[in-house]
């Protein structure tokens, strides 16, 4: 949640920090600000609103300088102003701090600090960062043990870049539990909370780890860890991608473009570890561990939002394919649970962004336990993939949209992956499930290819205020997922339910102002299903339906069809998620609503 740029090297800062912060706007949009030092001067810009009216702002004064930091905010400590924004100064206006995360010793900080005269004027807690700095480098007259000095102070979170007119040569970089990763170039750096910011400048990067302390200078990147030994230069490393995954391209939007990346995304998911031609699987990413996957009995998978939704669908993958007993469980709830572990159970966790702080207080918890952590992590070298022992990264490229839709496509692809791998071949749908996925891709486009047909029936429901997603078996996390996808961009209210709750409880609200979407396709339940929705038409609900190609019949029983090809029931999930996500998006989009940035949402939720 809410992004930092900093550049210091030999160009102009302003674009660079700006272009910058309009690349990881994803991260929070309720307000930006950019601060700048050019001689011993700093200039500081903030903005309420979109990183395009900060932009506006800046460029009627066009502030120089090789060395600035910036920031978009989602606000958590204070509404969104101008006093909340970062960054945050001191009264000389000669400290500026950036700061994602949450300072918890806050309020003691501020009351110590009043009361030798400091002022406040914003909510925030990040404002207590650079009146201690201020208040330490008045007494020790060094900036250097000044930083160091408050950040020793400091308890929680925290992602935070500093300037000062009192070390014009330098940006003050730190990370505890929040991240922050540092690009290097040609005598330059680029700081950034994610590497989308970095992207477009250099491949080189260095991951900052907790408690690392950087102190970096046009040519130089020094980094000390407050708890460890490490001191001195780091080695960057280098990060595979292309940089036209980050931008729109002809798109108008990324949510439309992502939905639409979901056969590049299966494909990219399975190269090189789907080789139906050998009856194989190959997951380099578990082969470190593969001696120990023998003996796990139990797994638990831990997520949240999408991300949990995609494990619902793991569970009966693992489950069905590998025989091993799965449990699903929401990170926030997970890390607050005290219940017993074996050391035959392995922890999965699965983030698209690698950096949802409840999801790595999960794995924190785990971490004396013994137990086998794994990873199905989108973000390359994010928190959650450097702190697993293993894990199998989705590959579905940088997802900008808040609203999750590849990486729905790519968890579901690589947990069937991981299922596959954990029968060990002993299951008879083995062979059929690899060349199935090698032949997804195609099914992905035929799916895509029937988007006006998805808009027109979008446009006829658009307007109900409540919904109802209903599935069975491995399509009721399908389900709830589609009800997510609808109420997250554009505001009807939706639930997910499983079908077969129906009469326990949600039939009461069906009327013929309360739609169900239901997802209908073939399967052993299918008349199941049939017999709920008969039980919603009694009641004049209206009913829209996801079915098989194959499957005319339904079109009798229900209002709407949207049909995807014949599939694996494993591979379904896949195929039903898209419709579902285009469903949710024409709705957004005729709703005249900003489908990438809902309202009070972010991308990243990086505190708790
Ligand atoms: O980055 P993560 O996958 O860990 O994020 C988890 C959720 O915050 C995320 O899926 C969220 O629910 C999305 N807005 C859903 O579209």
């Amino acid at each position: 949640m809410c992004g930092i740029v900093g550049y210091i090297g030999k160009r102009e800062s302003r674009g660079i920090v700006l272009d910058g912060l309009s690349s990881l706007e994803y991260r929070g949009y309720d307000s930006a600000g950019i601060a700048l030092i050019e001689g011993g001067d700093g200039t500081l810009i903030k903005q309420v609103g979109q990183v395009k009216g900060l932009i506006k702002k800046v460029n009627k004064t066009k502030p120089k300088g090789n060395l600035a930091i910036g920031h978009t905010r989602w606000a958590t400590h204070g509404a969104p102003s101008i006093l909340n924004a970062h960054p945050h100064t001191n009264k000389d206006e000669t400290i500026y701090v950036v700061h994602n995360g949450i300072i918890e010793n806050y309020t003691e900080i501020k009351t110590k600090l009043i009361s030798k005269g400091y002022v406040f004027i914003s909510d925030t807690d990040t404002e207590v960062i650079p009146h201690l700095i201020d208040y330490y480098w008045k007494n020790l007259g060094d900036f250097d043990k000044a930083f160091y000095k408050a950040l020793k102070d400091l308890t929680g979170a925290y992602a935070i870049a500093a300037i000062s007119t009192h070390a014009k040569n330098t940006i003050y970089a730190a990370r505890l539990s929040s991240p922050l990763v540092i690009g290097v170039g040609t005598d330059e750096y680029i700081l950034a909370s994610d590497p989308t910011a970095i992207m477009p400048h250099t491949k080189k990067v260095i991951f900052l780890e907790d408690y690392d302390v950087a102190k970096i200078s046009k040519n130089n990147c020094y980094i000390h860890n407050l708890k460890k030994t490490k001191e001195g230069i780091q080695e960057p490393e280098l990060l595979d991608y292309d940089n036209n995954v980050v931008l729109l391209g002809d798109y108008p939007n990324f949510m439309l473009k992502e939905i639409n990346e979901a056969p590049a995304t299966i494909k990219t998911a399975t190269t090189g570890r789907v080789l139906s031609s050998q009856n194989l699987i190959k997951l380099g990413g578990l082969e470190n561990v593969e001696q120990q996957l023998k003996y796990i009995d139990r797994i638990v998978i831990v997520a949240c939002g999408t991300s949990y939704y995609a494990g619902l669908v793991g569970e009966y993958l693992i489950e069905e394919i590998a025989g091993i007993p799965v449990e699903v469980q929401l990170a926030s709830e997970f890390k607050y649970r005290d219940e017993p572990f074996s050391r035959s159970t392995a922890i999965i966790a699965i983030s698209q962004s690698g950096e949802t702080a409840d999801t790595i207080a999960a794995l924190k918890k785990v971490e004396s336990y013994g137990v086998l952590r794994l990873g199905v992590v989108n973000a390359v070298g994010s928190t959650i993939a450097r702190m697993t022992d293993a894990g199998v990264y989705c590959h579905a490229g940088p997802e900008q949209a808040v609203a999750s839709t590849k990486a729905f496509i790519a968890q579901v692809t690589v947990l069937n992956l991981i299922a596959l791998l954990l029968s060990n071949g002993r299951t008879k749908q083995f062979k059929p499930l690899l060349m199935e996925l090698e032949a997804l891709p195609e099914k992905a486009k035929t799916v895509l290819e029937s988007a006006e047909a998805i808009k027109k029936v979008a446009l006829k429901y658009k307007d109900y205020k409540d919904f109802l997603f209903i599935g069975r078996h491995i399509a009721y996390p399908v389900a709830l997922e589609g009800a997510l996808k609808l109420k997250e961009i554009s505001y009807i209210h939706a639930e997910g339910y499983a079908a077969g709750e129906m009469k326990h409880g949600p039939l009461a609200m069906i009327d013929d102002k309360f739609p169900t979407f239901a997802i209908a396709t073939s399967n052993h339940l299918l008349e199941k299903t049939y017999s709920n929705i008969e039980e919603i038409k009694a009641r004049k609900g209206p009913v829209l339906a996801i079915a098989n190609n194959s499957n005319k019949d339904i079109n009798k029983l229900v209002d709407d069809v949207l049909y995807i090809p014949e599939t694996l029931e494993q591979t379904k999930p896949i195929l039903e998620a898209i419709v579902m996500q285009l469903f949710a998006y024409y709705i957004a989009e005729a709703k005249g609503y900003n489908v990438d940035r809902p309202r009070n949402l972010a991308k990243s939720v990086t505190v708790e």
